[in-house]
């Protein structure tokens, strides 16, 4: 049997497949993120460690858990965990959509080795201008570190006592030669830092060392072999069987992300396309990414005291575009604005909008700004006329369909739609430990199948432009 750990930003979940992929038990433990300034967003390095504890110890009560022969990890890419010599994390760890270190990032996108090199925009939710930001800001912590490491490479560390990452969660760090898969020591030194400082690189399905025997002891698992892994986005496509060109995944956790996969290495920075490694060795992939996905309902289900499955309970058909438009840009955005000042705006407010219009506003707010992604996919050449959706957010019927007709593609919803980044991870170990290829990622049974409404196609067009005109209206006001 294999385990895959996905260590997400609202809680790290773990699986127990057997050889046949069937999963024999789960279990998931909640995180939080410490949000103690406008654009920060942290979490406790410790909080990953025990969780993986506690879900190992939970998965470890099923009889097959007895013959797992191999571990994989995913995680929430871009955070900077920095280290010290004692290999104790100096302080809490900055997440992907914190957003501080937009004018560190700025600099160095301006330096044009950046974009050659790594074959991205430096985002401020990359890791290199977070650290930068740290070097600026917080020199004593700067100085001391040892080793910056990405989330699920901290824990890997806590597993193992290794220090690995590898291609698909290295590639968004910034120092990253994506092309060659390898860190890029001219880009480092830009940032003060050698590559000493970085931990070795396997490919995402093969082994990076062996779970410590103290764990084994304390969890109930046995000593295993431990897989690469990925980071989540490249794990939720191994998990989907997205590993061929002309496949795709929309992914609607808390961050959205419209993913493909490519044969080749194919960067397009200037229209904010993320360029990765994919977790294979020789292969790549394109992804847009937005920050706020589930996270925007999550918002306003706080707001109006009503929870996110209230909100969406009883939607129903999409019949015409929502006046009320709603700019999810909760934290600033990445793909296609690379906008970290702006923030989300309601537009076309009235006596009748009651929560359920707002929900309905904030599901097509963040429609249009998926179609926003795939039209940047688009200009780079990457066609998406298909894709499954997955993600927590995909049990809505509604926000499948308004994103079916807003992206005009057809979207597939698995059976299981949970197990994504978690499933890819076991995956990976299940590559890792038996010397499986790529065949092992199969895609998943379908449940049903959205097209999108061509009645609808062209006032949701219309809307879409209302939309893309407001944030060009408000982004300086
Ligand atoms: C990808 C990104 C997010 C996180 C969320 O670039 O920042 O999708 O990986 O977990």
């Amino acid at each position: 049997t294999f385990i895959g750990l996905d260590l997400g930003t609202s809680s790290l979940k773990a699986i127990l497949m057997d050889a046949q992929q069937n999963i024999l038990s789960e279990h998931a433990v909640p995180l939080s993120v410490e949000r103690r300034q406008d654009g920060w967003s942290e979490q406790d390095p410790q909080s990953w460690c025990d969780a993986a504890i506690e879900a190992l110890s939970a998965l470890a009560a099923h009889p097959a858990c007895g013959e797992v022969m191999g571990i994989g990890l995913s995680g929430h890419m871009h955070g900077a965990t920095l280290i010290g010599a004692d290999d104790a994390p100096l302080r809490p760890c900055m997440l992907w959509n914190d957003t501080r270190s937009h004018v560190e990032a700025a600099g160095m996108d301006a330096d044009p080795q950046f974009r050659d090199i790594s074959g991205n925009i430096v985002f401020p939710g990359f890791t290199a201008p977070k650290v930068e930001w740290v070097r600026r800001n917080e020199p004593h912590v700067f100085d001391q570190t040892a080793k910056v490491l990405l989330p699920k490479d901290y824990l890997r560390r806590f597993l193992t006592g290794e220090y690995f990452s590898e291609m698909s969660d290295a590639a968004g760090t910034a120092w990253f030669d994506t092309g060659k898969r390898d860190w890029s020591d001219a880009l480092l030194s830009e940032c003060g830092l050698t590559r000493a400082q970085m931990p070795a690189l396997v490919e995402g399905s093969t082994p990076s060392g062996t779970l410590r025997k103290d764990l084994a002891a304390q969890t109930g698992v046995p000593q295993c072999t431990v897989a690469g892994g990925a980071g989540d986005n490249a794990a939720a496509a191994i998990g989907a069987g997205v590993v061929t060109e002309g496949s795709a995944f929309l992914s609607l956790g808390t961050s959205g992300v419209l993913f493909a996969a490519n044969a080749g290495y194919r960067p397009a920075p200037s229209s904010a396309v993320h360029t990765f490694c994919h977790a294979l060795p020789d292969t790549w992939h394109q992804m847009g990414v937005i920050l706020a996905a589930t996270d925007a309902l999550e918002w306003l289900a706080r707001l109006t005291g009503q929870s996110a499955a209230a909100l969406t309970r009883d939607l129903g058909v999409v019949r015409a575009p929502e006046k009320t438009l709603f700019l999810p840009y909760l934290g600033g955005e990445r793909t296609p604005h690379n906008d970290a000042q702006i923030r989300g705006q309601f537009l076309h407010l009235d006596h009748a909008t009651d929560a359920k219009a707002a929900a309905r506003a904030v599901l097509q707010g963040v429609s249009f700004a998926f179609a926003d992604c795939k039209d940047a996919l688009s200009a780079t050449g990457t066609k998406v006329t298909r894709a499954l959706a997955l993600g927590g957010g995909a049990k809505s019927d509604h926000w499948v369909a308004m994103l079916a007709t807003t992206l005009n593609i057809t979207l597939d919803v698995p059976r299981d739609g949970d197990f994504g980044a978690a499933l890819g991870a076991a995956r990976l170990a299940m590559m890792a430990s038996t010397g499986g290829g790529a065949d092992i990622a199969s895609q998943p049974p379908i449940s049903r199948s959205v097209d999108p409404d061509p009645a609808l196609h062209a006032a949701m067009a219309d809307a879409h432009a209302r939309y893309n005109h407001a944030y060009t209206l408000l982004k300086d006001l």
